[in-house]
């Protein structure tokens, strides 16, 4: 049989392209080599958000007498925690099924290749070829190894674990050492720190959490070397034995013990060995080269969510499994990546959206900044104890348009929507005052630095 659609891969880009096509009414095959719901609900996204509430609740539980609430004997469960996060991805992972087979979707378990064209586009699956008018490659991302001296041993003993494995381990580590300051390695070392690990980062830069504001990313990195995490910036790593991490900084070669080391520098394309070669699939740096409609060089193939490399996240590859549907549909629209949010789920929250100072700064913008602290927010003075959080709004000064929303603090994951909504939609400074923000509200503190604009 030849399907409307076939799609490689069945993470976020994958599911989320075969729900909108099958629901336009096209035949799809979804093929997927593990689990539905890929990186983000298996290993990534979702398994570590339910960590870090663990840890939030038990962070809450030490500091409880500051709102009046005694804990004494609170106690922290990993193994329970463990369990829940298994549930939880369990119950979501099964509603995708769900969902898709409600849609009429065939899904396929097994590792796809793809193996040219005839009269659609063939992927192989076992012994069985399944061929369709149009092809997504949604294959994702993999974790990036860097070759450090003794890290290969290190990850077959078990002594260094990516993302994935750092999902299982049964006991907390007393001495964790994090190889990347970046969304992984800072997410991590959030749960574990509050889990009692002793946490160190080494850090390959001058600053951690990669491309947010670096006003931003300064608050986070005093509040966690506060709480105890051990940072070490502009750190070259040479090497990882049995005993833990040689690295240098400042030209001196220094060393910690570790008896568990996350390596979290980054990931790459999953593009290797999926038969790209067979169509022709042009690649840059292991990623498939696509334009704004998510098209590849051969028509009738798409490449939606990591495996393009252009914005490793979950959300991005929603957007970019729609946008693929969409032009196989004939319908408009085209991917504009200027107002993706970007989050970081560490307690206090960092999210992002548009220009940071930096980036403005390297296009040569001229803007305009009004930063407040999350103070003259309401809310935010009732709920917390420790008053770091800031906001932060950037404006193109000629235009008065919204160019960066930053915000550290509590709810900022839920609050950067209405800052990538001003952005996405070109308001200006004068049409956010005209808006109205509920209160009392964290979200309100975005008004109050429009308002000192
Ligand atoms: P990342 O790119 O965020 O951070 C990697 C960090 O490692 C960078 O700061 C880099 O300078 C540093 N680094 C690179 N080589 C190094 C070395 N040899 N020694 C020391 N430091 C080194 O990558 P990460 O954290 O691995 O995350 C991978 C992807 O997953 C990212 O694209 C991220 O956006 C996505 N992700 C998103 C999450 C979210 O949206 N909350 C959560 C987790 C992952």
């Amino acid at each position: 049989m030849m399907y409307d659609l076939i799609i490689l891969g069945g993470g976020p880009a994958g599911y989320l392209a075969a729900e909108r096509a099958a629901g336009d009414g096209l035949s799809v095959t979804l093929i997927e080599k593990t689990a539905l719901g890929g990186e983000c609900l298996n290993r990534g996204c979702v398994p570590t958000k339910t960590l870090l509430n663990s840890a939030k609740i038990f962070d809450y539980s030490k500091h409880g007498k500051d709102y009046g609430v005694h804990f004494e004997n609170a106690v922290f469960n990993h193994g329970e925690v463990l369990a829940r996060k298994d549930k939880v991805v369990k119950r979501l992972v099964t509603g995708i099924k769900a969902a898709l087979k409600a849609l009429n979707v065939r899904i396929v378990e097994g590792e796809g290749q793809i193996i040219g064209k005839t009269d659609g586009f063939n992927v192989k699956v076992g012994e069985d070829i399944y061929a369709g008018k149009n092809l997504i490659i949604a294959t994702g991302s993999i974790p990036a190894i860097p070759p450090i001296p003794g890290l290969e041993e290190a990850l077959k003993s078990g002594l260094a674990v990516t993302n994935r494995e750092m999902l299982e381990i049964k006991e907390i580590p007393e001495k964790l050492a994090i190889i990347g300051g970046g969304v992984i390695g800072l997410e991590f070392a959030s749960y574990f720190n509050s889990a009692g690990s002793d946490v160190t980062v080494i850090e390959m830069l001058p600053y951690i959490a990669g491309a947010t504001d670096r006003g931003i990313s300064d608050i986070l990195l005093k509040t966690y070397a506060k709480r105890g995490i051990d940072f070490k910036l502009d750190a070259k790593v040479t090497g990882i034995t049995k005993d833990g991490v040689e690295y240098v900084q400042n030209g001196e070669k220094q060393s910690i013990a570790a008896d568990r080391v996350l390596v979290s520098i980054g990931r790459r394309p999953n593009t290797a060995g999926i038969g790209l070669e067979s169509l022709g699939v042009e690649t840059s740096r292991g990623a498939i080269v696509t334009d704004e409609f998510c098209r590849t060089n051969i028509p009738g193939v798409y490449a939606s969510g990591d495996v393009n490399g252009k914005s490793m996240l979950a959300h991005t590859a929603y957007r970019e499994a729609e946008v693929a549907i969409k032009h196989i549909l004939g319908k408009r629209d085209y991917m504009r990546y200027n107002a993706i949010p970007a989050v970081i789920y560490t307690n206090p929250e960092v999210a992002g959206v548009g220009e940071t100072e930096e980036s403005a700064k390297e296009k040569g913008i001229d803007y305009i900044k009004s930063e407040v602290s999350m103070m003259y927010s309401g809310r935010y003075v009732a709920e917390n104890t420790e008053y770091n959080g800031i906001c932060k709004v950037l404006v193109e000064k000629k235009t008065g348009k919204i160019i960066g929303v930053h915000l550290i603090g509590s709810y900022a994951s839920e609050i950067i929507i209405s800052g990538a909504m001003m952005i996405e939609c070109e308001m200006r400074v004068s049409d956010v005052k005209e808006l109205v923000f509920p209160h009392p509200t964290v979200s309100e503190i975005i008004r109050e630095a429009i308002f000192k604009l």
